[in-house]
């Protein structure tokens, strides 16, 4: 993992060969969705693996058969939060990491036109433990619109930045300077940032519209 070439400490790039390889055959357009989504799952586990490397842990003890041994338990519950609908390409690798995270669905969608974010679906509870480890997934980070809503949607319900991660696949270089100029204090994980967007807001190379190639419409 790296974040040598980010513009800022709390990006960090996960270039390891196999997240390369899987995000090599996603954004091939011949990956049809059986394929896309398959590949998405992997993808995830291992995106998810790295952003876990800092989580907070505290230490326990417990008992094997034959002796007492040191272990770890997180201090914090987790929230994995997916933004519908392309995030929920997303949500099998991550759970079969975290089977005993929350699963708490963020709807939103871009304004074709306008590129703004529409919420269309939010059921949270009105305040949420400041220190819960919400994991915002969404394949996409592309004017960084709607990963600034989301993040504000868990921020205004008390959780503190520094517990928030967003991962993502693909971001783009203005999409992740747009997040991170709103929300300096949260992390953001993906496998690449693409240099471009284009006039209809899509990132390039990018894989295209996420959704439409995750549910096959
Ligand atoms: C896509 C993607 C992100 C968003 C990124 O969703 O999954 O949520 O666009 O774009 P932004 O960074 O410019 O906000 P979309 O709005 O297409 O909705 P969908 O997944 O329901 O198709
Ligand atoms: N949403 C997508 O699904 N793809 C893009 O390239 C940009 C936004």
């Amino acid at each position: 993992m790296s974040n040598t070439n980010s513009p800022n400490k709390n990006v960090f790039v996960c270039n390891n060969p196999l997240i390369r390889f899987f995000l090599t055959e996603i954004r091939n357009k011949n990956s049809e969705p059986l394929k896309f989504r398959s590949y998405m799952k992997e993808a995830s586990k291992y995106l998810v693996y790295e952003a876990l490397s800092n989580i907070e842990i505290k230490t326990k003890e417990i008992e094997t058969p034959v002796a007492i041994a040191e272990g770890i338990e997180f201090k914090n519950k987790f929230i994995v939060a997916p933004i519908l609908r392309a995030g929920l390409s997303m949500v099998d690798g991550i759970i079969e990491v975290l089977p005993f995270a929350q699963i708490r669905h963020i709807g939103l969608y871009r304004n074709e036109e306008t590129l703004q974010p529409v919420e269309y679906y939010v059921k949270l509870p009105d305040a949420i433990d400041e220190n819960t480890n919400v994991l915002i997934i969404d394949p996409m980070l592309a004017t960084g619109g709607s990963a600034i809503s989301a993040v504000d949607v868990f921020k205004k319900r008390g959780v503190k930045g520094s517990s928030i991660k967003f991962i993502s696949l693909i971001a783009s270089k203005i999409g992740v300077e747009k997040l991170m100029e709103a929300h300096n204090d949260i992390e953001l994980y993906c496998a690449n940032i693409d240099s471009e967007l284009n006039e209809k807001g899509y990132i390039v190379p990018g894989l295209g519209d996420a959704g439409d190639r995750c549910f096959g419409t």
